[in-house]
């Protein structure tokens, strides 16, 4: 459903009345390509070799004093005081950063053993939210911890994301690069996907369909997974990508084999999509509503991850991307079931990820979406949809193609030191925040 608000917002009136009453004012999101170069500020002493990795990125240095990203390396902000760095690198300039601009602040992992340098860099967050809140016109921030300060390349895929418009609707959100074992830059960073098999769960329709034609456009031979009664909607999906579709439910208790036998040559980018809501309070909730839903978006994403690891049919240097909700972060009234299910997937992340990364060399991560506009959110009671696209920093929803984006960075090859994170596309909700 169209978000006229935010159609009326660009127009002359529009902004003259919104402004006159306080109301959002959302900035349509640059989702093409930018002009703007790149401006590239440090604060602490700092060690980090980031030049080169900036200047790959294809936004050249920016000499207009209007960019279209900065970069803010604080990797070497170890005390408080260093932290006044920060302000005077970005005070200056930012004002200057251009509509839908990028700021993104490099930083490290509070150290447990220095509560100095942890109290610097734990600021940073702080510091990179509230500026994500306050920024407006569609800029976004992120901060970027990287644990190993001294390999900036591991944090190549990332800085390219989060640089460029693919990122729109991502803000406010904290990612750690770790180390980057078996990392490996691709040879083409357009077709990074070339010649791997991607298989996405739910991708009919929705969200799975832009995970699907995303990762296609990316190279990838796509496997379109759906129900059976969505077969026919699966294979014109499917057709349309030059990929294969797969009916099959996946809370099947044989799922993951029969995946597995789809897939002879293994899977290289594994997305587990599909998603299903039953809504209603608890003490109105049957036990049928409850189970099913924990089964689709929780029990069949552990069932089928086991089975297909340990039948190997997830190739070494594989992703596993799972998709959460911010409902599963902060909770929603009608929703303990969906909300229980989708936090169960963070945890299933966080623990899984550095194992099947150790075992298997596959990393595992989440997306979890905000405010989404597909065929679910369309049909959420006008209101309440309102607030849902409003109440965050862009005050608009994202698009399929936002959290596609984000999966597809997730799923790179050059990914492999971003290992157990959950990625917000909420355009920085207030929910769960
Ligand atoms: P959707 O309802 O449009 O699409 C879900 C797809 O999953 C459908 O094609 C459906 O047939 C398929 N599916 C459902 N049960 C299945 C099963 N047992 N086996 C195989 N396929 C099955 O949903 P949408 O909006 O595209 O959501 C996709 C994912 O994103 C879901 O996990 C959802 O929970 C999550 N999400 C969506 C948000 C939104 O704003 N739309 C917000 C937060 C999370």
């Amino acid at each position: 459903m169209a978000d006229r608000y935010l159609s009326f917002t660009g127009t002359a009136p529009g902004r003259f009345l919104t402004r006159r009453l306080g109301l959002p004012q959302p900035a349509p999101l640059e989702r093409g390509a930018f002009s703007g170069g790149l401006l590239h500020l440090t604060a602490g002493k700092t060690d980090l070799d980031l030049a080169p990795v900036l200047a790959r990125t294809g936004l050249g240095p920016d000499d207009t004093g209007r960019p279209a990203a900065v970069v803010l390396d604080a990797t070497g902000v170890r005390d408080v005081d260093a932290l006044a760095e920060v302000h005077a690198a970005l005070h200056p300039v930012v004002r200057s950063v251009a509509t839908s601009g990028r700021v993104v602040v490099l930083g490290t992992p509070p150290d447990p053993a220095d509560h100095h340098q942890a109290a610097a860099q734990q600021a940073l967050e702080g510091f990179t939210r509230s500026l994500g809140k306050e920024i407006g016109r569609g800029r976004t921030v992120n901060l970027v911890r990287l644990t190993d300060a001294a390999r900036a390349d591991a944090a190549e895929s990332t800085l390219r994301f989060l640089l460029s418009p693919a990122s729109a609707y991502v803000s406010g959100q904290v990612v750690e690069v770790g180390p980057a074992p078996g990392t490996a830059a691709p040879d083409d960073w357009e077709l990074p996907l070339a010649g791997r098999t991607a298989l996405v769960t739910g991708a009919a329709r929705g969200i799975g369909a832009a995970v699907a034609h995303t990762l296609a456009g990316q190279g990838a031979q796509v496997v379109v997974l759906d129900v059976p009664q969505a077969e026919d909607e699966a294979r014109r999906a499917a057709e349309r990508l030059g990929g294969t579709a797969l009916a099959l439910d996946i809370t099947a208790g044989d799922a993951g084999e029969r995946i597995a036998a789809a897939v002879p040559g293994g899977i290289d980018v594994l997305v587990h999509n599909a998603g299903i809501t039953r809504d209603r309070r608890l003490a109105n909730m049957p036990a049928d509503r409850w189970g099913s839903v924990l089964d689709v978006n929780l029990a069949s994403v552990l069932r089928t991850t086991d089975a297909l690891l340990a039948a190997g049919a997830v190739n070494r240097g594989g992703r596993i991307v799972a998709t959460a909700s911010i409902a599963g972060l902060a909770g929603n009234a009608g929703q303990t079931n969906y909300g229980a299910s989708k936090a169960g997937i963070v945890g299933l992340v966080r623990s899984l990820a550095p194992r099947a990364l150790a075992g298997h060399g596959v990393t595992v991560n989440a997306v979890a979406p905000g405010f989404i506009e597909t065929r679910m959110t369309a049909a959420v009671p006008l209101f309440i949809r309102e607030a849902g696209r409003r109440m965050n920093s862009l005050a608009q929803g994202g698009l399929p193609v936002d959290v596609a984006q984000t999966t597809a960075w997730l799923a790179h090859p050059a990914s492999g030191a971003v290992n157990g994170q959950v990625v917000r596309v909420c355009g920085q909700s207030l929910l769960g925040a």
